[in-house]
């Protein structure tokens, strides 16, 4: 297996790492078939790569050998973001579905002791026949035996397909709102896509919540973007 060094890897607050520890443990209470959590959102830019990379380091952190999956073909940022760097030049999950490597070729450990990663190297503007190929499936499978965890990092629910299709391979979903941005009829309908996928949904992310309020001296943390409540529904 290659080796993949995420160079930029950003220190977040000690409440936010606490949030995603609690995240995850909440996570652990929804059962031991749950091992594939696709993490998804409404519409652009409420957080679902920052959550997905987080929790999974999270789970990495308490020995969980855990993969991130991305998912988000079209519009991935995280090479960049995190300044993912891999001896002899980075290969993606796009190389893998389009048939062009096996799977160990883009199956990367990295330099987060039990965490492995499924990058993107390249982004595709129409990725929809790979993501539905039975290469993704067989993608999906052989995490599922090799890893504790998979996490399912992937486009926004109101704006493509993607994510439904995905939710097809998955055990539940994550879905990540925006405090104080995301309008509650977009939420409402796009819960409702999630239920006719028939998978449950694991829990609601609430990101930016602004908790500065809570308790006095933590404004610091409001300018940063604070990660808020976890509020569990579901099965
Ligand atoms: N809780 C948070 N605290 C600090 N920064 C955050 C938080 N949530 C998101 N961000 C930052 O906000 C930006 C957008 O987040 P991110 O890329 O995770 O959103 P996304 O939902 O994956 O977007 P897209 O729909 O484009 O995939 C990033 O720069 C990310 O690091
Ligand atoms: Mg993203």
């Amino acid at each position: 297996m290659k080796t993949l060094n995420i160079t930029n890897m950003p220190e977040i607050p000690f409440d936010v790492q606490e949030a995603v520890n609690q995240l995850r443990i909440n996570l652990g209470f929804t059962g031991e078939s749950i091992k594939v959590i696709m993490v998804t959102s409404s519409t652009p830019n409420e957080g679902k790569s920052f959550v997905a990379m987080q929790l999974w380091k999270n789970f990495a952190n308490v020995g969980s050998k855990v993969v991130l999956i991305d998912a988000d073909i079209r519009n991935s940022e995280m090479r960049d973001r995190y300044g993912f760097e891999a001896q002899g030049g980075l290969m993606g999950i796009e190389h893998y579905l389009s048939g062009k490597m096996g799977v160990n070729d883009a199956l990367y450990s990295t330099n987060i002791r039990n965490g492995y990663l499924v990058p993107v190297s390249t982004n595709v503007i129409d990725p929809t026949t790979l993501l539905e190929s039975s290469r993704f499936e067989q993608l999906i499978k052989g995490c599922r035996d090799q890893f504790d965890t998979v996490i399912v990092d992937t486009p926004p629910l109101a704006s493509v397909a993607d994510a439904l299709n995905i939710a097809k391979y998955c055990d539940g979903s994550l879905l990540v709102v925006a405090s104080n941005a995301t309008p509650r009829k977009v939420i409402n309908e796009v819960m409702g896509s999630l239920k006719r996928t028939e998978k449950p949904l694991l829990g609601i992310v609430l990101n930016r919540a602004d908790t500065s309020r809570k308790s006095f001296g933590y404004g610091y943390y409001y300018r940063y973007g604070s990660y808020g409540n976890y509020g569990q529904y579901g099965k």
